[in-house]
C-alpha cells in the first residue's frame, strides 16, 4: 500500500496509528486552512463576525457538505460534535411517562447516558433491542419491528456502530417507523466520509454526523440534519440573537428560523466549521474513493490474518462491517492492559474493548496506514496475548 499520503498528516511517526475511528486525523492542508480562517477572524473580528458575512460563509459550508451528504444545504446546521447534536434532538422530544424509545444493544455509551437522562426527566422508557448476530438486514429489521408498540415514540439507531463497527441497514426500518409516526434519529458519527450517504433518500427525521472523523475536518465539526417538517421541534442549546419566537418574523440573519437558531448562538470560533470544504477538497484531490477501497481491503486482510492466529471467526461479514473499521475478536483478556501494553511496549494505538462479554480490537485503516502497520500489530498481539494469558485479571475483579 503506498504510504506517500502519510506525509500529509501530523500524526507522530513513532506511533503506529490504527485508531482513526475515535477522533480522526486532520491533514496538514486542512489544518493550514483552519489556521488561516482563525487569522482572518483575528485580523478583523467585527467585520468577520458580522452576521451577513458569517451567514454567507456558512452557506458555502452547507453547500459543500450538502453535496457530500446528499442533503439540502438548508437542512444542515453546525454542531460541535455528534453528542451535542444528538443531545439537542433527544432533549427536544416531547416525551411523556410510558412513551418508549427504541434503540439497540450496540449504541455509543455516552448517548445511552443521554437517553437515560431524558428518560429520568420525562418518565419515558428506553428499550434497547438485542440485534441478532451475525447481522443481516432481515434479522435487524425484524427485531426492531417486533419491538415496536403503540407506545413507541422514537427510534434511535447508529448508522455505524462504535463498539462493533457494523453498518446497520437503517433505511427500511426508518421508512417503516416514519410511516408509523415514530420519530427517527440516526447517530451517524462514523458515517460521513466513510460510507456513501444520501440523507434526502434516507428520509430520517434527524441525522447527526461528525466531520472530524472520516471526513478528516478539524475537531469540533459536526452537523445536525433535520428534515424540513421536523425542524421546528428542535430547541437549540443556546437562545441568542438567532432565536425567533413562534409567531415572530423568522430569519433576522437572512436564513430560515432553523438556520438562524442554530447558526447564531453567541460568540463561537467558526474556523473549524469553515474548513470543512477544505477537507472535502483534500479527499477529492487525493482520489479518496480509491484510497478508501485500498484501506478496506487492507483492514479485511489484517482481520483475516488475526482470525487465523486466534482461531476466532470474524465478527461480521465484510458486507456488513464498516469499510475502514473492523471489530476483530480476540481471546478473553484484560482489555485495558492490552491497550496500554500495545501502546507502551509496541507503539501501537488501537482500541481494545469488551462488548457483550466478548473482547475485540477495533482496527481502523486510513490512507496514511501501510501494510507494515498490520504486520506490526499482528506480531505485537501474538506476543502480548501469550503474556496477558498469564497476567489476566479475572473479569469482574477490576
Ligand atoms: C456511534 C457514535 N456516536 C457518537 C459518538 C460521539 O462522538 P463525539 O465524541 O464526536 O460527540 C461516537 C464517538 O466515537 C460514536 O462512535
Amino acid at each position: 500500500m503506498p504510504n506517500d499520503l502519510a506525509r500529509h498528516f501530523l500524526l507522530d511517526p513513532a506511533v503506529t496509528f490504527l485508531n482513526h475511528g475515535s477522533y480522526g486525523a486532520c491533514p496538514r492542508p486542512v489544518m493550514e486552512t483552519y489556521r488561516r480562517w482563525q487569522d482572518r477572524l483575528e485580523a478583523q473580528p467585527v467585520a468577520f463576525m458580522d452576521p451577513a458575512h458569517l451567514a454567507a460563509r456558512f452557506a458555502e459550508v452547507r453547500h459543500a457538505l450538502g453535496a457530500e451528504l446528499g442533503a439540502d444545504p438548508d437542512d444542515l446546521v453546525r454542531v460541535t460534535n455528534a453528542t451535542a447534536g444528538l443531545n439537542v434532538v433527544a432533549r427536544s422530544l416531547d416525551l411523556r411517562p410510558g412513551d418508549e424509545v427504541l434503540t439497540t444493544d450496540h449504541e455509543y455509551a455516552a448517548l445511552a447516558k443521554t437517553w437515560a437522562f431524558v428518560a429520568a426527566r420525562t418518565g419515558a422508557v428506553i428499550r434497547p433491542v438485542r440485534i441478532p448476530l451475525p447481522l443481516t438486514a432481515e434479522g435487524f429489521g425484524g427485531a426492531l419491528r417486533e419491538a415496536m408498540t403503540d407506545r413507541t415514540r422514537a427510534l434511535f439507531l447508529s448508522h455505524i456502530t462504535s463498539p462493533t463497527a457494523l453498518v446497520f441497514p437503517v433505511a427500511p426500518i426508518v421508512a417503516e417507523a416514519r410511516a408509523r409516526g415514530i420519530v427517527t434519529i440516526i447517530d451517524g458519527a462514523h458515517a460521513p466520509g466513510h460510507i456513501p450517504l444520501d440523507l434526502r433518500a434516507l428520509g430520517a427525521d434527524y441525522y447527526v454526523g461528525n466531520c472530524h472523523k472520516w471526513l478528516m475536518a478539524p475537531k469540533g465539526t459536526a452537523f445536525l440534519h433535520a428534515r424540513q417538517g421536523a425542524q421546528s421541534r428542535l430547541v437549540p442549546p443556546v437562545i441568542s440573537h438567532g432565536w425567533t419566537a413562534a409567531g415572530e418574523e423568522p430569519g433576522p440573519f437572512g436564513g430560515s428560523a432553523f438556520l438562524d437558531r442554530f447558526q447564531f448562538q453567541g460568540t463561537r470560533d467558526p474556523a473549524a466549521w469553515l474548513s470543512v470544504p477544505a477537507a472535502i477538497r483534500f479527499r477529492a484531490e487525493h482520489g479518496w474513493t480509491e484510497v478508501a477501497e485500498r484501506c478496506r481491503a487492507l483492514a479485511q486482510e489484517i482481520a483475516a490474518e488475526l482470525a487465523g492466529m486466534t482461531g476466532l471467526p470474524a465478527f461480521a461479514a465484510p458486507e456488513v462491517s464498516a469499510p475502514q473499521m473492523v471489530a476483530m475478536p480476540i481471546p478473553d483478556c484484560d482489555t485495558v492492559s492490552l491497550h496500554g501494553d500495545l501502546l507502551s511496549r509496541h507503539g501501537i494505538e488501537i482500541p481494545a474493548l469488551r462488548w457483550d462479554g466478548r473482547c475485540f480490537l477495533r482496527l481502523s485503516i486510513q490512507g496514511y496506514n501501510r501494510r507494515e502497520d498490520g504486520r506490526k500489530l499482528l506480531s505485537a498481539v501474538r506476543a502480548l496475548l501469550d503474556l496477558t494469558a498469564r497476567q489476566t485479571v479475572p473479569s469482574g475483579r477490576r
